[in-house]
């Protein structure tokens, strides 16, 4: 796994540089909803003219894509695999990092990952690296909607005494998690905790919001040790994350407070522009 490729490096010089379109590389978009398409459209809008984008999508209307966007779906594997992609790029979710993505790695082609609260399970990163082995091809985890994880991987030179993660919703965009029912999620006045223990049960009880704490563990001291503490928040209108880290290199402090996708409310614009960002970033290598 790419554990550099966690890093928040600013390219800022490099993104606003007209490129030449890279040739060898043929991305395929796996999951062709907000994240997918909106990933697509930006590509489409840069200076890679001529990029050669397909989608892989088994739910999605091919021709509708095509039409709008100008990309060839496949509803399976093989028939993407046909199309030679160079890189995959995950935005389909926790069971397609499971399913495409490994098998992709085994096929020898890289992959870029959305979902990164997939790896929360010890069993998937191992079958991730040694699908990295057999397939000799690299994994690319993105730090999605959270940022500043190359501070915190840096810091773990001196060792890091404590991470804490606070995560804070409004309450309603906690419907259709453990906490709707445990809380009457419309009654909430106040900021609540609505779950606080390691990021590895957060994973467990909270996968749908595991991205976030699953790449702070990552690029930190790991899922047993980061603390997370999620609230329903009233007094937000934006999924909020904040990280505490301290330890001899001092204390490192995150707060992002993130707008949401117009497509989908419960996907953060950064966690796209994240992957936009590390798919530029292979195109130019730029590191
Ligand atoms: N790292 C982060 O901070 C972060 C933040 C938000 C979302 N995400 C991840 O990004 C994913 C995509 O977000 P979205 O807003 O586009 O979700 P979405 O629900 O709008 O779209 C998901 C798409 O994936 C497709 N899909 C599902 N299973 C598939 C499979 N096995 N193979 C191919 N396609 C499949 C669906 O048909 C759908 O079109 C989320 O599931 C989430 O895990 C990560």
């Amino acid at each position: 796994m790419n554990s550099s490729t966690v890093l928040d490096v600013a390219h800022s010089e490099a993104s606003s540089t007209v490129i030449s379109a890279s040739s060898q590389q043929r991305i395929a978009i796996i999951g062709m909803g907000a994240m997918g398409r909106r990933v697509v459209s930006s590509l489409r809008a840069g200076p890679f003219n001529g990029l050669a984008i397909a989608g892989l999508d088994p739910y999605a209307d091919a021709q509708a894509l095509k039409a709008g966007l100008g990309v060839d779906l496949f509803a399976n594997l093989d028939d993407l695999m046909a199309w030679k992609p160079t890189v995959v790029v995950e935005c389909a979710g926790h069971a397609a990092v499971e399913g495409v993505v490994a098998q992709c790695l085994e096929r020898g082609v890289d992959a870029i990952v959305a979902s990164v609260g997939a790896l929360s399970s010890d069993e998937l990163r191992t079958r991730l690296h040694d699908a990295q082995e057999v397939g000799g091809s690299e994994l690319t985890v993105v730090s999605g909607a959270i940022g500043g994880l190359d501070a915190l991987s840096a810091a773990r030179g001196s060792g890091i005494e404590s991470v804490k993660y606070i995560g804070r919703k409004p309450p309603r965009a906690w419907s259709g998690t453990p906490a709707d029912g445990e809380f009457d999620l419309d009654a909430i006045d106040k900021p609540t905790v609505i779950f606080e223990g390691t990021a590895a049960e957060s994973a467990r009880q909270y996968p749908k919001n595991a991205n976030v704490t699953a790449a702070v563990a990552i690029a930190g001291i790991g899922f047993e040790k980061t603390h997370v503490t999620m609230m329903a928040d009233p007094t937000v209108n934006k999924n909020v994350h904040e990280v505490e880290a301290k330890g001899p290199f001092g204390q490192l402090n995150i707060r992002l407070e993130n707008n949401p996708l117009p497509d989908n409310p419960k996907t953060s614009w950064l966690a796209a522009l994240s992957i936009e960002d590390a798919i530029l970033r292979r195109l130019q290598h730029v590191i």
